[in-house]
């Protein structure tokens, strides 16, 4: 079915720097594809529409790409949040135990249906803003039998909402308390559920946490050569808390992505741009643990290595759950322009999750797009706060409603 998208202000994206903007703009979508963008005037004569749809002069951008979250997992941590607030570090919490492990425990504690409604009204959240493409990772279960019910929550939410969903394996996340001592078996327990997860198709990507805290470079290359026999990309938490050359890494493995990178060296990036590695920046999570240290924003852009953003929504480090603010954020933290936060969260968040068929407006990507009640695209990162998101097509389709009254916020 043909579809007509018409009076639309157009920011595409289509190029590799610059909004696109089309000022008098339409669209003609095919089925789940985008099959004709350009200004209206350009419209091919004699095209034969199903339907028609007045955009009003509303800005179209492509639909949003958060290419980092961790959206299924039960609790909060609210009270971590106020022990970080009188002086307590998110180290020194998860080395007491607290941090990702209490996560876990009220994972493991939580029934299919409570993880599946905690979800969802996130999920909802992030799709009111625009929201078509999301990522979502396991690493809150951190047994096999709790993995699976993780990703198979994730897999069902794509299955249910008119919402694409990537699942990233993270069951290197931390050590969970049956293995206390022992890392190394852990790892190896991690590398054998790998194909048994891979084989119930319930992963597109495997990502690991290499940290201090968490899992060493030696333990996060055994991940990915397991990750390799399997023909899995890889992506890493690298290099948030310390420069561990989990980077390097990654580029040997020629990572999607490497994520949070605050303390990213000069050899980390020559490796990512190398390697065609997307470096994903956090500012939600550089915000919430009152971060000073900024990623290396200036020598990422002088290697040309692409930056995504996202929310990494979970519950211990970055709660947030607006893109939006993300955008804000990745402007008056980061120092990104407006477009560089807008194609971060579009062209290059797709990137990291390995998609080439998504986040610009040209003929032959999905047909998913987001409306705006806004003059310029550069509002987007402009507003916080508020959501000037009217409408989502995903797929072709109009996403019905785009702001259920009652999804939490
Ligand atoms: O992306 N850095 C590790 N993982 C998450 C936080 C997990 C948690 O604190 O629950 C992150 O920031
Ligand atoms: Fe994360």
């Amino acid at each position: 079915m043909k579809k007509l998208w018409r009076n639309a202000r157009l920011a595409t994206l289509a190029d590799p720097s610059g909004w696109g903007l089309i000022k008098a703009g339409a669209i003609v979508t095919e089925g789940e594809r985008l099959h004709w963008v350009g200004q209206a005037s350009a419209l091919p004569a004699g095209l034969q529409v199903d339907e028609e749809h007045d955009l009003e002069g509303a800005l179209v951008t492509p639909g949003l790409v958060d290419c980092h979250t961790h959206l299924v997992y039960g609790g909060q941590r609210a009270a971590e949040f106020e022990l970080r607030l009188q002086g307590a570090s998110y180290e020194q919490i998860a080395r007491a135990g607290g941090g990702i492990r209490s996560t876990v425990s009220a994972t493991r504690g939580a029934t299919d249906g409570e993880l599946y409604q905690a979800a969802l009204g996130r999920a909802h959240a992030l799709m009111a803003e625009g929201v078509t493409t999301v990522e979502i990772k396991s690493g809150y279960g951190l047994s096999l039998e709790h993995e699976v019910r993780c990703l198979r929550i994730a897999r069902l939410l794509a299955h249910l909402l008119p919402l694409q969903v990537r699942t990233t394996c993270l069951s290197a996340h931390a050590l969970p308390p049956e293995f206390e001592g022992r890392p190394d078996d852990y790892i190896a327990a991690v590398c054998e559920w790998l194909p048994v997860l891979h084989g119930q198709g319930l992963v597109d990507a495997v990502d690991v946490f290499c940290e201090n805290i968490a899992f060493s470079l030696a333990q996060t290359r055994q991940v990915f050569e397991a990750a390799q026999r399997l023909g899995l990309p890889v992506k890493l938490h690298a290099e948030q808390l310390s420069d561990q050359g989990g980077a390097q890494l990654a580029a040997e493995f020629g990572a999607l992505s490497c994520d949070h990178l605050e303390h990213l060296s000069a050899a980390g990036v020559q490796a990512m741009a190398r390697a065609g590695t997307v470096a994903v920046l956090l500012p939600g999570a550089y915000y919430f643990l009152r971060e000073t240290r900024l990623p290396p924003i200036a020598a990422l852009r002088t290697a040309s290595v692409p930056i995504a953003i996202a929310t990494d929504h979970n519950p211990g480090s970055s709660p947030g759950l607006s893109p939006l603010l993300m955008l804000s954020m990745a402007c008056t933290l980061f120092r990104l322009t407006p477009e560089e936060a807008l194609r971060g969260m579009t062209v290059n968040g797709a990137r990291a999750l390995g998609l080439r068929d998504r986040g610009s407006l040209l003929a032959g990507q999905r047909a998913d797009f987001a409306v705006w009640q806004v003059e310029h695209p550069n509002e987007l990162a402009y507003w916080f706060g508020r959501n000037p998101c009217s409408r989502v097509i995903h797929g072709g389709q109009e996403r019905h409603p785009t702001l259920p009254d009652d999804a939490p916020r």
